[in-house]
């Protein structure tokens, strides 16, 4: 009896020794905090984050982006330190993820799930008619770039259109493209810039890892230099959409600022 649970404690320590392998998942429940982030939200289904969404620490969350999509130490403590500003308590070292609601912190308005501040404080809540126009814009099974920009751009559009108090200022902006940036280079194939749709509408829909439809941890790490150039990739596209005309954000000369770009 001793020796079969710890031959069992020790294969799950095993397991959870290898980075990638697929994790169990269990949805949120109500008590739980959760995020205006989808992947934030998987990690803690799957447990590489607790899974009540609370107090994580540096080293927890380096080590769930590390295990779960193979993110580099340096970007996820740097994603991690744009977390920490949310906290409304000095000098913190832990959030939870619902300090990430804050907006205009880094959540933004024009985001691919959820509505604007102003329509909605459920920032932490996958909304399928905000979602629903975003994927309007993927026709065909695999997405590319220009088609992830076009989606991007089509909500910073209603946005303007719909909502009075609509901004993208200097940190919604490149975060913006940078969330589009980093669902193709975690799901995706970075130098083709492609994503397969199903992978991408599973992941937002389900806040779940996509291991079921085939998909695999990146065999490379992912680092900074990966999601400026994808971020810059995602810049033509929307310039070349609008002909030039729109910028990133919502002052006309605006530049997006590729190097410390915040997610
Ligand atoms: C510690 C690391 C991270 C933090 C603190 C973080 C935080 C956030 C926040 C606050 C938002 C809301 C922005 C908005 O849409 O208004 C967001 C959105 C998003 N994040 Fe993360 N994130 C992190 C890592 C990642 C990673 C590694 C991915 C990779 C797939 C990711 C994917 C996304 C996507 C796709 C969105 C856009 C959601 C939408 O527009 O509806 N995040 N993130
Ligand atoms: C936060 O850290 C600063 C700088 O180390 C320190 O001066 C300040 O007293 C700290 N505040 C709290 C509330 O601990
Ligand atoms: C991204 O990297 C590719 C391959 O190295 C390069 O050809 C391309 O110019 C880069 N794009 C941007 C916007 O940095
Ligand atoms: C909304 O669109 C108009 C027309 O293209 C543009 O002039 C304006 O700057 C945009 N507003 C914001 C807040 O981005
Ligand atoms: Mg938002």
């Amino acid at each position: 009896m001793k020796v079969a649970s710890f031959v069992a404690i020790a294969l799950v320590g095993l397991c959870s020794a290898y980075p990638g392998t697929p994790r169990g998942w269990i949805p949120s429940s109500p008590e739980d905090s959760r995020s205006p982030c989808p992947l934030l939200n998987a990690l803690a289904n799957h447990g590489y984050l607790p899974h009540d969404g609370r107090d994580v620490d540096r080293d927890t969350a380096v080590d769930a982006l590390e295990d779960a999509v193979n993110m580099d130490r340096p970007l996820a403590s740097f994603f991690f330190d744009q977390a920490l500003n949310t906290v409304p308590v000095a000098n913190a070292t832990r959030f939870s993820l619902h300090h990430l609601i804050q907006h205009n912190a880094i959540e933004h308005d024009a985001s691919l799930s959820r509505p604007d501040a102003f329509f909605s404080s459920h920032q932490d809540v996958f909304d399928p008619a905000v979602f629903a126009e975003t994927r309007s814009h993927w026709p065909d099974p695999v997405i590319n770039v220009r088609q992830a920009a076009a989606a991007r751009l089509g909500r910073m559009r209603t946005s303007n259109r719909t909502n009075p108090a609509f901004e993208l200022n200097q940190a919604g902006a490149p975060a913006s493209v940078a969330e589009t940036a980093v669902y193709i280079i975690a799901f995706g194939d970075i130098e083709a810039g492609t994503v397969r749709r199903e992978v991408v509408e599973y992941f937002f829909e389900n806040e779940r890892l996509p291991f079921e439809l085939g998909w695999e941890r990146s065999k490379f790490v992912l680092t900074q230099k990966h999601l400026e150039n994808m971020s810059g990739r995602v810049v033509a596209e929307t310039e070349s959409l609008t002909g030039g005309a729109a910028k990133m954000d919502s002052t006309e000369d605006s530049q997006i600022p590729l190097v410390g770009v915040e997610l």
